[in-house]
């Protein structure tokens, strides 16, 4: 038992959630789920960044005020995400003033520690980016990311001396090999690094919508410099030095790949700067693409449908929580870039949720009925199956602890792969009532109890459901959830219930 803390970024307000944000507050969800299943003190942030030039130019389209604004889109990313089951454990925004507060000692202290200086900066700047592009970066004066033109920009700004902290980058990430994962990310910021680092500007005078820096009120910071320090927000820094020792350096932030400069670099040289350990992981992961193809009926646009088009709650519509939940955390391994596609989502649901998991239900529930009046038998501790449950267990812990949900769920469905082939070879609903029949059903129950804590952090309703049906009393993440995952707890003698089809199947060809 430890702790674990886990963030994901604080996402832009300048527009609603879509199936990408979801994508990493999902996996962050199941990560924390597992966490506190296995008895971790454990504290999920996610939230909004709500400054800068990006969310102040969506207000102004919209005629309302920045602040009005930003607490319409934020509470938009709350309800998806209350919507989508995820039980974050505080919801940052950074309008709030515990944010200012946090924000403005973090980086009294990064100047009073002489790292601050004033100078005139110069640049291509990308507003959907906030970021600065040198001429070499850009791609022939468009933004390489948006591709959309640069615009020529000269401000008086506040400098963090980024520069000094290129050898103390360099020997933390040397002697903290597991900083940044996976490796091939970890080489890219190094590459970066090692490649020279240059001073970066940490204000602006040209827009008022920021956090004012605390010794120059005509300035405002930077909005990634206010987002990167709402970790530490969270956690109370400059308001509860304790609480801070208690989570701090001990991090896990899960981003996205486009956000490695800011993560993986600036990041942890402003810690060091504020005299702060740097954060002790970030967790990289890919972007999950949508390869052109039409999404469903209800999703009105034509062809061409862009991954940012899409609300994770149109999909919970037409697929349930749970489903989508594990659709997004199966298919793609963290750090790989994924496909998202209506074809992928329905067939997942189709092949491991109706075909495997589903029919293993109501296959079993129909045998207890019909061999055994309705009343579950225990499971056989020498169970040829126990062993492979119990390999299964430390497989998918593992794969928890190294931030691989889609590991953890394969092992899972491997086990159930296996159980549903044990019926076949036993074929019980052809044997007469009695012991033997008995013991082949208790074993599949007891698969199935193990299987509901285990798909908990991935889909806890339909964990709460199995373990209803099967009678169990109490939840399957109770406190001894992690004890429970040993081959036969499931005590027998209760009577389960057979209930709807748990994945009504879904008709491929509409
Ligand atoms: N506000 C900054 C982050 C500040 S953190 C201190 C930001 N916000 S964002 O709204 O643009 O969200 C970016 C994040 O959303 C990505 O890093 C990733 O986690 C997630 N994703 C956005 N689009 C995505 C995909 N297409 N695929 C996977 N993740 C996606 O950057």
């Amino acid at each position: 038992m430890g702790r674990f803390y886990i963030t994901t970024p604080i996402y832009y307000v300048n527009d609603a959630p879509h199936v990408g944000h979801a994508y990493t507050t999902l996996n962050a969800d199941a990560l924390a789920r597992w966490h506190r299943l296995n008895g971790d003190e454990t504290l999920f942030l996610t939230g909004t960044d709500e400054h800068g030039q990006k969310v102040a130019d969506a207000a102004a389209k919209h005629d309302m005020t920045p602040q009005a604004w930003t607490d319409r889109t934020s509470a938009r990313f709350r309800e998806a995400w209350d919507a989508l089951d995820v039980s974050y454990d505080d919801f940052i925004r950074t309008t709030e003033p515990r944010h200012y507060e946090s924000v403005q000692k973090f980086l009294g202290a990064i100047y009073e520690n002489g790292y601050i200086y004033k100078g005139v900066y110069q640049g291509l700047y990308c507003v959907s980016c906030e970021d600065y592009y040198t001429v070499e970066a850009s791609d022939h004066g468009n933004c390489p990311i948006h591709g959309r033109p640069l615009t020529e920009m000269e401000e008086e700004n506040w400098f963090f001396r980024l520069s000094a902290f290129e050898d103390r980058l360099i020997e933390y990430y040397d002697t903290h090999p597991g900083f940044v994962t996976p490796e091939t990310k970890r080489n890219e910021a190094y590459a970066f690094i090692k490649g020279g680092l240059r001073d970066i500007s940490i204000t602006r005078t040209s827009i008022a919508w920021g956090v004012p820096v605390p010794w120059d009120e005509r300035h405002v910071f930077y909005v990634w410099y206010d987002a990167l320090i709402n970790y530490l927000t969270a956690i109370g820094y400059g308001r509860d030095d304790d609480r801070v020792a208690t989570w701090w350096p001990w991090s896990h932030h899960l981003i996205g790949k486009e956000i490695i400069r800011f993560h993986c670099v600036w990041w942890p040289a402003m810690c060091m700067a504020a005299g702060l350990e740097p954060p002790s992981h970030v967790q990289v992961h890919g972007w999950l693409l949508v390869g052109g193809q039409k999404l469903s009926k209800t999703m009105a646009a034509e062809g061409g449908v862009k991954l940012t088009d899409i609300a994770p709650v149109t999909l919970t519509e037409e697929f349930g929580v749970d489903p989508l939940r594990y659709y997004l955390l199966r298919e793609t391994a963290l750090g790989n870039d994924g496909e998202f596609s209506y074809e992928g989502i329905t067939q997942r649901y189709n092949t491991d949720l109706a075909n495997n998991l589903g029919n293993l239900v109501a296959r079993v529930a129909t045998v207890v009925g019909s061999k055994c009046a309705g009343v579950a038998p225990a499971p056989d501790p020498r169970s040829e199956l126990a062993a492979i449950a119990e390999s299964t267990v430390e497989t998918a812990a593992s794969a928890w602890e190294h931030f691989a949900p889609h590991a953890a769920l394969e092992a899972t469905w491997a086990l159930i792969g296996a159980t549903n082939a044990y019926l076949e070879r036993h074929a019980p609903w052809k044997m007469a009532p009695g012991e033997p029949v008995e013991r082949v059903l208790g074993d599949a129950l007891e698969v199935i109890r193990l299987v509901a804590v285990l798909v908990s952090p991935a889909m806890p309703g339909v964990s709460r459901e199995l373990w209803r049906r099967l009678g169990l009393a109490g939840s399957p993440t109770d406190e001894l959830a992690r004890e429970s995952l040993v081959w036969g707890r499931y005590p027998g003698g209760i009577a389960i219930e057979k209930g709807e089809p748990l994945f009504p199947r879904i008709n491929e060809a509409r």
